[in-house]
């Protein structure tokens, strides 16, 4: 059907008669495709590409108030387009007039709210609801109002550190993976990273109770050695809630990077806690506060308490113990680390020939034996986190592919724990 503008902003967009005739009609008005319906003594008119996936809603089925998308049978209310099924989320409706028998359509009336506004309510809606397309469609809508990464990075985490009792999760790990990438991503992939940070942080809270705070201490009058000194207590014995007064005084209180080093020696106090994620979901939560503001550490670092107290330690692990005993030697090596500190405190290390090679060795005695001997001759933590980056690295290109998914996940938790470690030294 041909479309006039009239003097207004309303478009003539059909001849009355033919549409209560027909019952239902498509038509165009801008660049709006419309579907119009005649229904219940009414005229209507709605965006025809359905809001889930863009069927044609012309060729929906219209009864008792209701329009109803034949492709996956989303309902939508027709007067208003608000939708039964929150999954397909709402069609845009427009205002419709009858002037001397002619049917005429606003087709860019005024929004109920301003774009970021609106976009930034339906990002909350998709995060609460889990709904994948809300979620993209609000960062896409974020996007081409120009409003920064960090603003729907930023709710993002505020939602997976608030509403998932469990604390920090896979969802905002890659999150924060995903903002650590975007300046290397091309413009048009960086909606695409953040759409998957998001949607993944809104299914680890699906259906999970949220988090209730605990208060910082009342005091400021305590040492950050002393708070640091009470925070790895309280992880020692896995007491959750000792554990977050003393970080959040600590927040309160102390230096970003003073923050950062409790966490740390915390999640550094046992081996490979939960099969490297401790240390890793800490790192990433650290980086990113790098990205929204440290001033937002009070709401975000708390969620990873639970990933500390409730942790594996891998020395109870018999697979660390037998055949070789690898705790042990670590824990030796620990206590070697004040000397051979202080042996190469004035040296320069060069990495020696082949030492990637020695640390991917299958002998654990030579792996130690080899970084003690870097520590000794000077190597800095970030040097020697680089080189056994590295090596986790190569382990898992020349991963066998006939290995079981089991197995990769043990190559894949060493890189991101070795590479959590060197960005954590850096
Ligand atoms: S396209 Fe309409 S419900 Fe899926």
């Amino acid at each position: 059907m041909a479309t006039e503008q009239s003097d207004s902003d309303l478009v003539k967009v059909a001849d009355a008669d033919e549409l209560r005739e027909e019952g239902r009609l498509i038509s165009r008005a801008g660049n709006r495709a419309l579907a119009l319906f005649y229904h219940e003594g009414e005229f209507r008119a709605v965006d025809n590409r359905c809001p889930h996936m863009g069927f044609p809603l012309a060729e929906g089925t219209v009864d008792e108030g209701i329009l109803t998308c034949h492709w996956h049978h989303a309902r939508f209310e027709l007067s208003c387009g608000d939708t039964f099924d929150p999954w397909a989320d709402d069609v845009q409706t427009f205002p419709v007039e009858v002037r001397d028998g002619d049917v005429y359509v606003d087709p860019y009336p005024e929004p109920d709210l301003p774009p970021v506004e609106h976009w930034s309510d339906r990002l909350e809606t998709g995060l609460e609801e889990s709904l994948q397309l809300v979620v993209a469609k609000s960062v896409l809508g974020l996007a081409d109002e120009d409003v920064p990464y960090t603003d729907p990075l930023r709710a993002g985490l505020a939602f997976g550190a608030t509403y998932r009792a469990d604390g920090w999760s896979s969802g905002l790990t890659i999150l924060s993976a995903m903002a650590n990438l975007l300046d290397a991503l091309r413009p048009e992939d960086r909606n695409r990273a953040l759409y998957v940070g998001l949607s993944r942080v809104a299914q680890d809270c699906q259906g999970e109770p949220p988090r209730f705070d605990q208060p910082s201490f009342s005091t400021r009058d305590v040492s950050a050695e002393r708070l640091e000194e009470w925070f790895r207590e309280s992880v020692e014995v896995r007491d959750e809630d000792g554990a977050e007064r003393c970080l959040r005084t600590a927040v309160e209180t102390l230096e970003p990077e003073r923050v950062a080093d409790l966490l740390y020696s915390a999640a550094t106090d046992h081996l490979y806690m939960d099969a490297g994620h401790t240390f890793d979901f800490v790192n990433k939560a650290c980086e990113s506060l790098d990205h929204v503001g440290w001033e937002r550490a009070d709401e975000i670092l708390p969620s990873v308490i639970p990933r500390l107290t409730r942790a594996t330690r891998s020395e109870e692990l018999s697979s660390w113990r037998q055949p070789d005993d690898v705790a042990e030697l670590v824990f030796d090596a620990y206590d070697e680390l004040p000397d051979l500190l202080e042996d190469g405190a004035d040296e320069t290390w060069d990495d020696p020939n082949g030492f990637v090679e020695t640390l991917l060795s299958d002998d654990p005695e030579e792996v130690v034996t080899a970084m003690k001997a870097a520590v000794q001759n000077g190597a800095t933590a970030a040097e020697l986190a680089g080189e056994v980056a590295h090596a986790a690295g190569r382990r898992v290109a020349q991963f066998g592919t006939s290995n079981e998914f089991s197995d990769w996940n043990t190559v894949h938790h060493t890189y991101s724990y070795a590479n959590a470690v060197h960005k954590a030294a850096l």
